[in-house]
This record gives structure tokens, sequence and C-alpha cells, in this order.
């Protein structure tokens, strides 16, 4: 199989990939060099604000259409946040949960997902209910085991973090949407290498970091919001830009903005959105689907020689729940470390995570990184 893009084109725009084998994609995504410029123009603006042009402005603008494209959502809709533990914790805060109510969500979770509601339960009574996944991740099976008359709320990544299990996020979001559950999604394990529809997911709410998949800086992510459901939320936060008027300062007219924006508090990280953006552009220039497309079939070929080899993979049952995340185990749990200083010595980023090797597989992965790190690992012993 090709991919359908110019794959060598594209990783002469990523310097990483010229001095290591990178599959670590799930940890920290490379920049492409397009990212770094912008990174550098926004910072040379902001050096000399003086010289603050209309060009700043546009280019702000232009991010928030870029991450409502990249999820098919109105920009509207999207609020900046610097990181997924952020939106996830807005959003937490904003549902009309009362004492009682119940938010279902799987063992697998992230921190990120988790935190804001176990918090939510501490303040306000709430029950955070973390359930035993299904495989590596949540399934239908498992929400009607565990919902009850109280669920209110199911959270859940579209990508699970260990266990690279994609979750059927739209399964998920037709089930809640017949139990007028709210549907709430940390995106940051797939966007960038896998289309995510808000819409035909019927996504209630979405939270992500931009440093992952979307090959953007640290500290610029943002958080999706229906603007169908905008109104059942109460923002449970407020500042000088989560107001209409924003610059009338001192006329203190709490009147939120009447979109998402009503989420953001203060200035964004321009230099991070800047970058963001110019990640989100390559990305949707050579298609997400063809991306997608490419990282399964090099995924399904390392999960299928890690087997051979003797590991132990985490994989889903089914294949529709296989993404771009491969990780593996070993039985002898020395078997972890060995591996790890194998790949390291031969120069392959990966990352360990719940005694898991981990490898993220990206669109500008080729075959040959596939095989380097096959080979490098060696069959177990
Ligand atoms: C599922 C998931 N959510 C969130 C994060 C990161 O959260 P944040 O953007 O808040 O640092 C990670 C990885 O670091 C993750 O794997």
């Amino acid at each position: 199989m090709r991919p359908q893009y110019d794959l060598n084109a594209l990783r002469r725009q990523i310097p990483a990939v010229q001095s290591c084998i990178y599959l670590n994609t799930c940890a920290i995504g490379p920049w492409p060099d397009a990212t770094r410029h912008a990174v550098a123009h926004v910072a040379d603006m902001l050096a000399e604000p003086n010289r603050l042009s209309r060009e700043f402005w546009a280019i702000l603008s232009a991010a928030r259409e870029n991450i409502a494209r990249l999820i098919n959502a109105a920009p509207d809709e999207i609020a900046f946040m610097p990181n997924t533990a952020e939106g996830m914790n807005v959003i937490a805060h904003a549902l009309p949960l009362q004492a009682g109510d119940n938010v279902l969500m799987c063992d697998q979770e992230y921190p990120a997902v988790v935190y804001p509601f176990m918090n939510l339960a501490r303040l306000r009574g709430i029950e955070a209910r973390i359930v035993p996944h299904d495989g590596g991740g949540l399934t239908l099976d498992l929400l009607e085991r565990h919902a009850d008359a109280r669920t209110r709320a199911v959270a859940v990544s579209s990508v699970e973090f260990v266990s690279g299990f994609s979750n059927d996020l739209k399964a998920i979001g037709a089930w809640c949407k017949a139990r007028g559950a709210w549907l709430i999604v940390d995106g940051i394990q797939s966007l960038g290498a896998a289309p995510l529809d808000v819409k035909a997911a019927q996504i209630d709410a979405l939270a992500s970091g931009g440093h992952k998949w979307m090959l953007g800086p640290m500290g610029a992510g943002f958080l999706y919001v229906n603007r169908e459901r905008l109104n059942e939320l109460a923002p449970p936060f407020a500042g000088a830009l989560s107001v209409i008027d924003a610059e009338n300062y001192l006329d203190y007219n709490l009147t939120f903005q009447p979109d998402a924006r009503r989420f953001e508090l203060g200035v964004p990280n321009a230099i991070g959105l800047a970058g963001l953006s110019a990640s989100i552009s390559v990305l949707l220039s050579l298609d997400i689907a063809a991306i997608h497309e490419w990282t399964l079939y090099l995924s399904d070929a390392l999960l299928y020689e890690l087997e051979r080899l003797g590991y132990h993979p985490f994989v889903p049952r089914d294949c529709g729940h296989r993404s771009a995340i491969v990780s593996f185990t070993t039985s002898d749990p020395a078997g972890v470390a060995q591996a790890s200083q194998r790949l390291s010595a031969a120069g392959i980023v990966h990352s360990i995570r719940s005694g898991y090797v981990r490898f993220g597989i990206h669109g500008f992965n080729n075959e040959e990184d596939i095989r380097a790190a096959i080979t490098a690992l060696g069959p177990l012993k």
C-alpha cells in the first residue's frame, strides 16, 4: 500500500524525522517547518507590539477557523484553551449537574478526563462513575450495564492513551442522544491523524490540546461546544474577554459572549495558536482520512510483527477499534524495560505508559520506521 499523499514531501517538512525514528506522537508531536515559521513570525510581531497589525488578529481568527474545520464545527463553537484538562474542567463545571447525578467513564481514561469529574464529585456531590473497560475502551455494552436513570453525561477519549482503543463516538453519541445524556469527548489522541465530525457523532463538547497528533505547540488547544446546547451551560468563570463589548472595561456588564468565546477569560496564547493553525493547515492539505488509512495500515503491520515475536500487544478484538497507537507488554515485567532499552539504543523514540511500551504512528511515518522498530526489538527472550 502507498499513502494517498506525497509521504516523502511530508517527511522533508518535519525535521524530527531526519534525526531519529519518531514513533512517539502519542506523547508529543514533532512540528512541521511551517509551524516553526508561524511561531517565529508571531514572536517577531510580539517583540515589537508597537507594530502589531491587523495581520496578528487575522492569524488568531484563522486559527479558530482551522480548528473548526478540522472537526466540522463552526468557528463560533470554538473557545481557545491552553490544554485538554482546562477545557475538560470548564465544561465539567458548566454542565447542569445536580447532586446524585452521575457521569460515566471507563478506567482507561487519562486523568484530564477523570479528575474534573472526581473534583466535581467532591464539590457538588455528583458521582464520577468509573467502570472497568471492555477490551481497552468504552462500549455500548458497558454503557447499558452501568448507566442508570441518573446518568447525565458520558466522558470519553476519542482514542484511549494506553490501549489505543478507538471509541465508537458515533454509536456512543447516538446512545447519549437517546438517553438525554451529554457526550463530552477528549480528542487529543486522535485529532490530526483521524477524521472526526463532531456533528455526525452528536458530540456536545470536545476538549483537546494541540501538541500531539495535531503537531502543534504545547499550551495551545481548544474547547468545542455545540451551539445548540450553549444556553444549557452555565459559564463557571468570567474574565474581561468572556463578555460582549469587552473593550468597555469599566462598565462591568457581565453579559456573556453569544458563542463559545464566553468560555475564554483573557488573552490567548497567540504564539501557540499561530503554530497550531499552521500545523492544522499542513494536515488538512494532505487529507486526514488518507493519513488515517495509512496509519492504520502501519499499525496493523506492527501489531502482526509484535505478536509474531512473542510480545503482547493491546489488540482490540474488533479492528474498527484500532488506532494509530500500538502498545505492548511482556509476561515478564522486566521485558518492558529491556524492550525499551533496545528501541532507545536504535534511536527509536517511543514512550512507556502503565507497564506498556507505546508507539504512536503518524502520517509521516513509513514502513522502514516499522521495520526498524521490529528489528531493534527482535524476538522476546
Ligand atoms: C487522553 C489524553 N488526554 C489528555 C492528555 C494531555 O492533557 P493536557 O492537554 O491537559 O496536558 C493526554 C496526554 O498527555 C492524553 O493521552
